[in-house]
């Protein structure tokens, strides 16, 4: 290629882009939803490896602790995320039918892979695969809207919430969440 054509094409492609399109309407949703259900997410046939057994669940709900929920919330369902509705696309509930239609092994996709261009982020290689089919566990049994409380990082708790901290939360979320409160700088417990 030419240095000339290189040029042309880099500019081409900045100009598309750099062009911000306008949210899509209701129906252009509706369709990509399809699109995306029906073609492009993959891993339709792969089932979840992990047996559904209590502890598995629970591996789930503390994945999904350390990292889905400043997005998500402990519900999965955005309880106390500030921004849930104005991200672009908007953070949608997990237990919506839209999600809940796809296969176990297309959710693992998404969670890899996680949805260009939106806000939702990739998890492959942050999180292990185990991991992953066990988030997709805990999106198959979400807990009622709202019965974990808020995440402690839009409560004044501490900011990165220990793994044994947060599996207490869903034993006991209201008890925890007013601990959440007053206990300010406790970060102990976290390697990371
Ligand atoms: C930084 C914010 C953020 C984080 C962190 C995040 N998500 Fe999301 N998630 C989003 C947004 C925004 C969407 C909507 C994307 C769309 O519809 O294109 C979304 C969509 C989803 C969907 C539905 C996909 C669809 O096509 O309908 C699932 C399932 C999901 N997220 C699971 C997870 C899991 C599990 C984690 C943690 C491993 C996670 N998310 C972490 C923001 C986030």
């Amino acid at each position: 290629m030419s240095r000339r054509l290189k040029l042309v094409s880099l500019g081409l492609l900045l100009a598309l882009t750099g062009c911000k399109v306008s949210p899509p309407g209701k129906f252009e949703r509706a369709v990509v939803k399809q699109v995306k259900q029906k073609i492009t997410v993959g891993g339709k046939g792969d089932a979840n490896p992990l047996p559904a057994t209590p502890e598995n669940f629970q591996a789930g709900q503390r994945a999904f602790s350390h990292y889905c929920i400043v997005c998500h919330g402990l519900d999965g369902q955005d309880t106390g995320v500030p921004f849930a509705d104005r991200m672009s696309p908007p953070v949608p509930l997990l237990t919506s039918s839209d999600v809940q239609s796809y296969k176990d092994g297309q959710l693992k996709r998404i969670i890899d892979d996680g949805i260009y261009p939106s806000g939702m982020p990739a998890s492959k290689g942050i999180l292990n695969d185990d991991e992953i089919w066990a988030i997709v566990q805990y999106i198959r049994h979400l807990p009622p809207k709202g019965s974990l409380g808020e995440p402690a990082v839009y409560t004044g708790g501490q900011e990165e919430p220990g793994a044994d901290r947060m599996k207490e939360t869903a034993e006991n979320s209201k008890e925890e969440s007013r601990l959440g409160k007053t206990r300010t700088h406790s970060h102990t417990g976290s390697s990371r």
